[in-house]
């Protein structure tokens, strides 16, 4: 188990690192959110160690604090609206390039951001990709005025995928919901198939609690995927 663990870090790794060789001086960068974004932002920091002019905008309060301890220069989307390029992981990547992302809760400034963005690219180890989007739960961040009525929404849309919307727990505090960095809530939906992405997503929007749900359909440029294989680009 251990060992598949690390099999599936070094992948990680080997997916951020042609991302990093993207990166030029005065570019302005959105910073993933995640495990695998992880290794990418930790290579920017080396490069601004190392004298690299950048400036970034994180996608969630996690990565803004890992990026402030490795003295990367950040910024808002307030202040830089437009970025050259995100790089950022992914839950599930299918050969389009459509994404279910948020599987870290983060979904909702990651859209934000990788729109506000010239380019996406994702970073992913060869487990994310996917012939069908589905297989990990869809995660949709919801408002928590309406909470059950809305959920009930959700579940009537996830239902005729013979499914159930669960709202997202902290892990290891008991009935604790999750809390979004924008003081949202996530229902977790286990749709197992989403054979037409884009119907779901225009649904989802309809629903007047639903704040965003992680399906970024026309987003991603690229993906880089390593696995035992080697590293592959998805255009
Ligand atoms: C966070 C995300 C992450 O990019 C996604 O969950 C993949 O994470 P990891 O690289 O840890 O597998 O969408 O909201």
């Amino acid at each position: 188990m251990a060992d598949a663990a690390t099999k599936a870090d070094d992948y990680k790794v080997q997916a951020a690192r042609p991302a990093i060789d993207l990166v030029k001086p005065g570019m302005k960068l959105g910073l993933g959110t995640g495990s695998t974004a992880y290794h990418f932002v930790e290579a920017v920091g080396e490069l601004v160690r190392n004298g690299l002019e950048v400036l970034c905008v994180p996608t969630s309060e996690a990565t803004r604090s890992h990026a402030e301890k490795l003295r990367i220069p950040l910024s808002s989307l307030d202040e830089t609206p437009q970025l050259d390029l995100t790089v950022d992981g992914a839950d599930e990547i299918d050969d389009q390039l459509r994404l279910i992302k948020g599987g870290g809760g983060a979904l909702l400034r990651e859209k934000i951001v990788a729109t506000a963005s010239d380019r996406m690219v994702v970073i992913a180890d060869e487990s994310k990709m996917s012939e069908t989007l589905g297989s990990h739960p869809l995660p949709v961040e919801v408002v928590r005025f309406g909470l059950r009525a809305t959920t009930r929404l959700i579940q009537a849309l996830a239902a005729e995928a013979g499914c159930e919307g669960e709202v997202r727990l902290r892990p290891g505090q008991g009935d604790l919901p999750f809390i979004t960095d924008q003081g949202n809530l996530i229902v977790d939906c286990a749709f197992h198939t989403i054979p037409e992405p884009e119907v779901l997503a225009f649904a989802l929007k309809r629903v007047p609690g639903v704040v965003e749900h992680g399906l970024f359909l026309g987003l991603a440029d690229v993906a880089i995927v390593a696995g035992s294989g080697g590293v592959q680009v998805i255009r």
